[in-house]
């Protein structure tokens, strides 16, 4: 499932930036990325996700030809966390998505990427990354200087009624679409953010056709002091999924606690 129809920035999203996606185990669609539908069988299989920024240089300099070091940075960056982290990436579902590098005219590049890596924590996942600060890494063709990492993903959970217009009677479809609806909030929003990831950790239909629904909300590249209080502005509010306008009837946001 692709969310890029819609959004102008997200098909640069797809062109400029390489992706890695595995397979996962899907059974109900209850788990989105803002690029694909995550899917994943059960609530056990938790996914991190953070999106981090990063100084890196090359040897030889790749910097020439953006494509070849965006890949070759990023088979460094899956060679780290895969002896790191040997059972996610053989068997539990990662996504890398790595933005072409934007050179700083120094020789040095800015490269960000998204993280998305089974069976792992937030916290594990993070502090990973970050200490990459000052380690030189192998791609295929280079050595890569990373410093000056810095991880920015905003992790809100929202308890809402939520009521569709026209209305939805299967809750699957239903759930999908009002995340829809908050994912295309957010993306609006926040042009810059590098991915949302969302996910409905709890869903009840009410007699009266609306929807209770918590949803776990995480979006790259935006603070909580950001997020949270735009997520909260929607009460009261019609926000639009592909389906349905869905009225906020009542509800809150609060920062998500690992
Ligand atoms: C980029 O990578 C391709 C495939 O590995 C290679 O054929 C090409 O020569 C590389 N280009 C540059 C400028 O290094
Ligand atoms: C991540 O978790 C693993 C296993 O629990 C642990 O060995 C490792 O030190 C943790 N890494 C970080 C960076 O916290
Ligand atoms: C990384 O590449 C350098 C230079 O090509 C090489 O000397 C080194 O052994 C490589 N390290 C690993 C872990 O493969
Ligand atoms: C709800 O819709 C999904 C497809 O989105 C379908 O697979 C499922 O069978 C439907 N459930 C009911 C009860 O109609
Ligand atoms: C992250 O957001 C900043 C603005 O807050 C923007 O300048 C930057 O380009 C964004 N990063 C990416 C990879 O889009
Ligand atoms: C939905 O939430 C409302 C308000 O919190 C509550 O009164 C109602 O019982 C809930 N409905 C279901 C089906 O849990």
């Amino acid at each position: 499932m692709f969310f890029t129809k819609n959004f102008a920035g997200l098909l640069v999203f797809a062109t400029a930036a390489v992706a890695r996606i595995s397979s996962t185990a899907s059974v109900g669609a209850v788990s989105r990325f803002s690029n694909f539908a995550l899917s994943p069988d059960d609530t056990s299989s938790q996914f991190a996700f953070t999106s981090c920024t990063t100084v890196v240089s090359s040897v030889p300099d790749l910097s020439g030809n953006v494509q070849n070091a965006t890949d070759d940075f990023q088979l460094a960056e899956v060679t780290l966390l895969e002896n790191e982290y040997p059972q996610s990436l053989a068997s539990e579902g990662f996504e890398l998505l790595t933005y072409a590098i934007k050179p700083n005219g120094d020789g040095t590049g800015t490269a960000t990427t998204v993280f998305l890596i089974g069976g792992v924590t937030n916290d594990n996942l993070t502090s990973f990354v970050q200490s990459w600060d000052g380690i030189t890494a192998n791609g295929s063709t280079a050595v890569w200087t990373i410093g000056e990492v810095v991880c920015t993903v905003a992790r809100v959970t929202c308890n809402f009624v939520m009521s569709p217009t026209p209305a939805v009677s299967n809750i699957t479809d239903a759930g999908n679409d009002l995340l829809d609806a908050q994912i295309f909030q957010i993306l609006d929003q926040f042009p810059f953010t590098t991915s949302v990831l969302s996910d409905n950790d709890a869903i009840a239909a009410n007699t009266d056709g609306s929807y209770n629904a918590t949803s776990s909300l995480q979006a790259g590249n935006v603070t909580n002091d950001e997020l949270l209080p735009f997520a909260n502005s929607w009460v009261g509010e019609t926000i639009s999924g592909e389906e349905a306008q869905w009225f906020v009837e009542a509800g809150s946001c609060v920062e998500q606690q690992d």
